[in-house]
């Protein structure tokens, strides 16, 4: 029987504030007991959905669990031969499987500009766009325009794509998911000048672009979601938890081990892009997501976010990708 949405409501934020509880398998294990329900079978049938970064962890669920659901699923990689390995590999397990196999490098800005005019000219319309793609440089590195990599993959190329496939969006009327983190909660914008955004100056560490680049998609996200209001497309961002993912071993190998038997796997992580993008339920505030419920954006000393950080963020992103101004 499910428990009282009071006495509901307090666990999940209790789990939510101890970090380890919330973030967990422990967190999607109990939550999901009371957690809004699941997507109708077949409720994305006919649709069309693109997942970014869909080749590994996160974005492989993601992929499958919308196929499950129906959708025709675009699978975007930067790399051509995991995108047809893993496309193959889906046809295998998922009779009827409609998937449409995308290259791009989401760090190019070149590249997601072709990219997203090619596909606007292949598609009327999208019902689903997933900025998955994710990344943690060790060292700075910078992308085919001179910008520094994390930035580039997770809010300069996205932030380009949604503009270029606004249209699209709009004919779905489609959802547009920002996969962030919850590690952004440790960062604050940083967006002092353009050095700062670009990390220029100092000592490069790529867990702090990492952060501030993942809250800068949450400002993105709502400064998105603003944009388009009353044009049917929601745009939303959220966190997956700590999740088993290539991923996580790869740049994170001692938080891996220390952790390990608690991570959550990777269709745990995507669980909460797929709700959104099937079920489209109404958001307001700012638009984060965990767990199939909307989070704070900000604790304590973070509260009061600067509106001038966001400003500038939102002037520096308008400025790189050649696009109109967000609000
Ligand atoms: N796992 C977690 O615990 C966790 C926690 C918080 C947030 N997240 C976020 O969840 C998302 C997925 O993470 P994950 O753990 O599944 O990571 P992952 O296993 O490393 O997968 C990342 C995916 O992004 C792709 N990618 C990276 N850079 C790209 C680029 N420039 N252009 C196109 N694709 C690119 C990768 O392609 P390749 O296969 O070619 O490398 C891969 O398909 C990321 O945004 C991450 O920040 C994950």
């Amino acid at each position: 029987m499910d428990a009282p949405p009071l006495l509901t409501r307090a666990v999940d934020t209790a789990m939510d504030r101890s970090v380890v509880l919330g973030y967990t398998s422990i967190g999607s294990g109990v939550r999901r007991r009371f957690w809004p329900a699941d997507p109708e079978p077949g409720s994305l049938a006919g649709k069309r959905v693109l997942v970014t970064g869909a080749t590994s962890g996160i974005g492989e669920a993601m992929a499958r669990s919308f196929l499950d659901l129906g959708a025709t699923v675009h699978l975007l990689g930067r790399n051509p031969d995991k995108v047809s390995d893993y496309a193959r590999e889906l046809r295998l397990e998922v009779p009827n499987a409609d998937i449409v196999e995308e290259v791009c490098d989401i760090s190019d800005l070149d590249a997601v500009r072709d990219f997203a005019t090619d596909l606007a000219g292949r598609v009327e319309a999208l019902h689903g766009l997933v900025h998955n793609a994710g990344l943690m440089p060790p060292e700075r590195t910078e992308s085919a325009q001179g910008h520094e990599m994390s930035l580039a993959a997770h809010v300069l190329g996205p932030h380009l794509m949604t503009h270029l496939l606004r249209e699209r969006l709009v004919a779905g009327p489609g959802s547009v998911v920002w996969m962030s983190s919850g590690g952004m909660y440790g960062s604050g914008l940083a967006t002092r000048d353009d050095d700062e955004i670009e990390y220029r100056r100092g000592e490069y560490k790529g867990v702090q672009a990492y952060a501030r680049t993942k809250r800068m998609q949450v400002v993105l996200a709502d400064a998105w979601a603003t944009e388009l209001a009353g044009t049917g497309v929601l745009v939303e961002s959220m966190h997956p938890g700590w999740v088993r993912t290539p991923g996580v071993s790869e740049s994170l190998p001692t938080f891996d081990k220390v952790v390990s038997r608690l991570l959550r796997e990777p269709e745990d992580g995507a669980d909460t892009a797929v709700w959104l993008v099937a079920t489209r339920p109404a958001s307001g505030g700012e638009h984060f997501w965990h767990d199939r419920a909307q989070r704070p954006t900000t604790f304590g000393w973070q509260r009061e976010q600067d509106p001038d950080l966001r400003a500038r963020l939102l002037e520096y992103v308008a400025t790189v990708t050649a696009t109109p101004r967000l609000g």
